[in-house]
């Protein structure tokens, strides 16, 4: 499967370029970096790029494995003077130097004429507008913290419903490990690892820890019981991982519960991609919880797209074309449709979404369940500080204090 998936890659790679090529060579050129390149991403920038084609522009794909990546590179060549047209970044603080530095454009008239302030979410609102401007096109919503599980695999372990609680899940993650299938897949890179923690923080620790955490930078929150539990908690997922983990890329992580190698996975809605991707069914083939019960925190994340400085005028024309096609009704269900996101706005048919979107949407229209992403309140300085003692307690043999210690002094250090 792996290997169709490479090959249905470059194929895609190939007519995107063809296709903007033969459409409007007169049109817009747009230059656009992504990081957009596993199976289920590349169906689903591919809408974008149909649609901006469509719409009269000529999509030039850039895309670079890796968001760490992808954004340095960007950032290199808007300092270095050759800047993109756009530039993937995650809805979070990620890109807010360079505005301070004066490297953006700012997309106010598509905002004003698109009314972004009325349809958008405020979490996204206020990572995007910024001194009264905004900075960025908005692409999609994320929840970077959902369980999938793969039903013949829980089947074979005896497991017969749903985890409704971390403690059932990890219950679960024990029989999977008796029936000799992989509990948890985990791809064990740092951002990931990292993202797993925070699902831990949001669904074990609650809303207002996680809050007092990374909004308040409260270090008596970070110091306390309930902190260290966290902590604990989120190491024992360690007991469910396999020898392959390390290292590990997120979508061939996604693979192993595709596969039913592994049983359970915590990642992003941006999983469900390469579920789509592989033909495969929610409810049928996998299961999807965005964390556990009626009110479970739903973290708010996402893409957006900044537009660098420039003042061709050309290029300005290519910059709001984007900003519009990219987050207009249509193009917006067809990307979060093959995505694995929800739309960034409500005024859309959802009904093309599949039930684990119907569960994101429905959780996003309950404001106290909304939590902005980590990155969205942390500066990226300390988000990397942090990152770094939470794949140090993952990776090593570190005690839960020194744990603690270690992240109570990377807060104080910022
Ligand atoms: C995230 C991004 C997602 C997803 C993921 C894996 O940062 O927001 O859209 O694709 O990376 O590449």
């Amino acid at each position: 499967m792996v290997k169709a998936a490479k090959l249905s890659q470059i194929a895609a790679g190939v007519a995107l370029v063809l296709g903007a090529a033969v459409a409007h060579a007169d049109g817009e050129k747009a230059q656009v970096i992504h990081w957009w390149t596993s199976g289920g991403e590349s169906a689903a920038i591919k809408e974008f790029a149909d649609a901006y084609n469509k719409a009269g522009g000529v999509w030039v794909d850039q895309a670079i494995a890796g968001g760490e990546q992808a954004r340095a590179a960007a950032i290199n060549r808007i300092i270095g003077g050759d800047p993109p047209t756009a530039a993937q970044f995650n809805t979070s603080k990620q890109f807010h130097d360079i505005i301070d530095q004066g490297l953006l454009n700012n997309v106010d008239d598509v905002a004003t004429k698109e009314n972004w302030d009325k349809i958008l979410p405020q979490p996204v609102i206020d990572s995007i507008k910024v001194k009264g401007h905004w900075y960025a096109a908005p692409v999609d919503i994320h929840m970077p913290a959902w369980f999938f599980y793969s039903k013949p695999a829980f089947q074979k372990a005896g497991i017969t419903s749903e985890p409704k609680s971390y403690d059932e899940l990890m219950t679960d993650l024990g029989k999977l490990k008796a029936a000799g299938i992989t509990g948890l897949a985990l791809g064990g890179q740092p951002w990931q690892e990292k993202l797993t923690f925070d699902a831990v923080l949001a669904d074990v620790g609650g809303t207002d820890l996680y809050l007092k955490v990374y909004r308040d930078k409260d270090i008596a929150a970070a110091s306390s019981p309930a902190f260290k539990n966290v902590l604990a908690q989120y190491k024992k997922l360690h007991d469910y991982v396999d020898a392959g983990s390390p290292g590990r890329n997120w979508n061939d992580a996604t693979a192993l519960v595709i596969q039913g190698k592994a049983g359970v996975q915590i990642m992003g809605d941006w999983a469900k991609g390469e579920f789509i991707a592989a033909k495969q069914q929610p409810g049928k083939d996998y299961g999807c919880l965005p964390g556990f019960g009626p009110k479970a925190p739903y973290i708010v994340a996402g893409d957006v797209f900044v537009f660098p400085k420039t003042d061709n005028a050309d290029a300005v024309k290519a910059q709001h074309l984007l900003a519009t096609v990219m987050t207009s009704p249509g193009p917006q269900v067809a990307f979060s449709a093959k995505k694995g996101s929800i739309p960034i706005r409500t005024d859309v048919d959802e009904s093309k979404l599949d039930v684990c979107a119907q569960m994101g949407i429905a959780a996003m229209k309950d404001k106290s369940r909304q939590l902005p992403n980590a990155e969205m309140l942390v500066a990226p300085d300390l988000n990397g500080a942090l990152q770094d003692v939470i794949t140090n307690f993952w990776n090593k043999n570190e005690s839960v204090d020194d744990a603690q210690k270690a992240f109570v002094s990377a807060m104080k250090g910022a």
